[in-house]
């Protein structure tokens, strides 16, 4: 009877250590599977991180690109600008007696464009463009832009071909608007009385029925 008792107590015995053995394996399961969540889920905040800096990095040299090609763009237009006005200077001299007349030009002919709700780019284009819309009376003698007096009926012919001749100067400059074909037809009048083609109404150039 002791036998059998032992032998239970000694049963009872190997199964209270089975069940602390396969409780703390399931423990240590369960902290091997947490310890791999972390890691995993410390990896995952790892990724995110360095996505979110390089995303940031890349969008910073894309914004310091766009600058300088800003700067760039805003460098050539002060530089054109400061060309057009060298050369109004130039004609002014040629023909004193328009003396801030191509000035006046491309202020009007901006406002007009302004009221009529053109852009602030295609107003400013064109008031550089009146700053230079007389350029082809560089090719007229100046004895004859600045005789006092009634020009001769030739004299007057001559000094009719500036706008043609404007626009063999600037015809291959390449600019925001049409340039050379506004120069041209700056004289056109909308009753076909201009020149030098004679052109009438739609068939002028709206920018050129601007400059005034
Ligand atoms: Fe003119």
């Amino acid at each position: 009877m002791v036998q059998v008792r032992r032998a239970l107590l000694e049963m009872n015995n190997i199964e209270a250590v089975l069940l602390k053995q396969r409780s703390d394996e399931a423990s240590a399961e369960l902290q091997d599977t947490i310890y791999a969540m972390i890691i995993g889920f410390g990896s995952g905040i790892s990724l995110l991180f360095l996505s979110y800096v390089a995303v940031n990095r890349e969008f910073a040299l894309r914004k310091k690109a766009e600058e300088a090609v800003l700067d760039y763009v805003k460098q050539l237009g002060n530089a054109m600008e400061s060309t057009l006005q060298a050369v109004a200077r130039v004609v002014e001299a040629h023909d004193p007696y328009t003396a801030g007349h191509e000035l006046r030009v491309g202020q009007i002919s901006a406002d007009i464009a302004r009221e009529m709700g053109w852009s602030e780019e295609k107003c400013n284009s064109l008031q550089l463009i009146g700053l230079v819309h007389d350029i082809g009376k560089m090719s007229i003698p100046s004895e004859i832009l600045s005789k006092p007096g009634k020009l001769s009926a030739m004299e007057f012919e001559l000094v009719k071909t500036h706008a043609e001749q404007g626009y063999q100067i600037l015809k291959n400059v390449e600019f925001p608007l049409s340039i050379a074909e506004i120069i041209r037809e700056h004289h056109e009048r909308m009753d076909g009385s201009g020149y030098p083609q004679g052109l009438k109404g739609e068939k002028i150039l709206i920018e050129s029925a601007y400059l005034l």
